[in-house]
């Protein structure tokens, strides 16, 4: 059935498809935030380099959103993808290993292995579907060198309680450890609790614009360091020019005023998935492993249907306009058993998906 490469067959048809294969974030972007950047753009600010270290102001919001007072330092970068590049680069060596998930945000492992590290997958595609302190404790050796805790977990939605966070810091403090923490998705929890909270000088942030304010193409991210690390950090990063400056601004203006769209986004963020859910307790044979999502997205399994989720992905794509993600771009282990849903998207898209999802399962079996 495969016509071509999916991201060309959907990029060619953009408006039309239902983007639900990547945690992009389509909900409408607040017009304060819009309005910010459109002047950035008729004042030419575009025509002079941002500040090495980000537009004046962009980094105490930052530090700001996240509660951080004395001792930390940021490093805006393109997306978080560029900052995990630089971290892994700065931070590692040929013969350290990284205790990681699988299922995981993969393109972070690749560069731990480019760096020559290890990354030490834990299988999470079982009940409590994240890391357990236990399993940690075992998979950590001599060469351990950063714990990375993406939390909550792309793509399954799990997130850490205080309890648990505290334990996984204490094993960080008691093995000499980096606390790589990913908070990504970190607006979309129901709860969630950093990890500076008890080991502020082993903890790296890896923060993104991309998910909560929908600013995945703007490409803006950062990492929030201890200021001991600020050095290293800086000294590996690929952009002493910075980054992109009318995503700076918008960045600025969200974080100043996250109040005033963040509660919306997160109700149509919530609704779209209970959507989901309704239409997945109907289909027989398919569950969610977690709900509800601490994130944007959720995995659906689909293993009891006998199906390939390449498949589903694809005629979900190819003959209903509706993108979503196989597992195996999420998992080395339990690729095959699910996809993963986005649901930042528009109500009338997720009601598609809801409706053409038992219709594609029933074509294929
Ligand atoms: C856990 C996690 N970290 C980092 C990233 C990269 O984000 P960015 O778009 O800011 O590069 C993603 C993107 O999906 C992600 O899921």
């Amino acid at each position: 059935m495969k016509k071509e490469d999916p991201f060309v067959y959907a990029h060619e048809r953009e408006q039309k498809i239902v983007w639900m294969s990547q945690n992009t974030n389509q909900i409408e972007t607040s017009p304060e935030i819009i309005k910010a950047m459109k002047e950035a753009l008729e004042e030419g600010k575009y025509n002079l380099y941002p500040h090495r270290d980000g537009i004046l102001g962009l980094k105490q919001a930052l530090l700001d959103d996240l509660g951080l007072k004395d001792g930390f330092d940021a490093l805006i970068t393109n997306g978080a993808i560029e900052g995990t590049y630089t971290l892994t680069r700065a931070m590692l060596e040929e013969g350290d290993n990284v205790i990681a998930s699988d299922p995981s945000f993969m393109p972070i492992h690749h560069q731990i292995e480019l760096s020559g590290a290890e990354p030490r997958e834990i299988d999470v595609y079982k009940d409590p579907y994240k890391l357990r302190v236990e399993e940690i404790e075992e998979a950590v050796d001599k060469n351990t060198k950063m714990i990375l805790l993406i939390d909550p977990l792309n793509p399954l939605g799990s997130s850490y309680s205080k309890k648990e966070v505290k334990q996984i810091s204490q094993i960080a403090e008691d093995n000499d450890l980096l606390l790589i923490h990913d908070i990504t998705y970190r607006d979309f929890a129901y709860e969630h609790t950093l990890a500076s909270e008890f080991v502020p000088e082993r903890t790296i942030f890896v923060y993104s614009f991309s998910k909560n304010v929908g600013f995945a193409g703007m490409r803006l991210g950062a990492l929030v360091m201890p200021k001991e690390y600020s050095d290293i950090l800086h000294r590996y990063r690929t952009n002493v020019l910075s980054a992109n400056v009318i995503a700076q601004v918008g960045a600025k203006k969200a974080l100043e005023t996250k109040d005033g769209w963040l509660p919306d986004m997160l109700k149509r963020s919530r609704k779209n998935q209970a959507i989901i859910k309704e239409a997945v307790d109907k289909i027989p044979d398919i569950s969610l492993p977690v709900y509800p999502s601490n994130t944007n997205m959720f995995v659906i399994d689909v293993e009891k249907t006998g199906l390939d989720p390449q498949e589903i992905q694809e005629k979900l794509l190819y003959e209903h306009d509706v993108f979503v993600r196989g597992g195996n771009y999420l998992s080395k282990t339990a690729g095959d058993k699910f996809i993963r849903i986005s649901f930042t998207v528009s109500e009338e898209g997720t009601r598609k998906f809801a409706e053409r999802l038992p219709m594609v399962l029933d074509d294929l079996r």
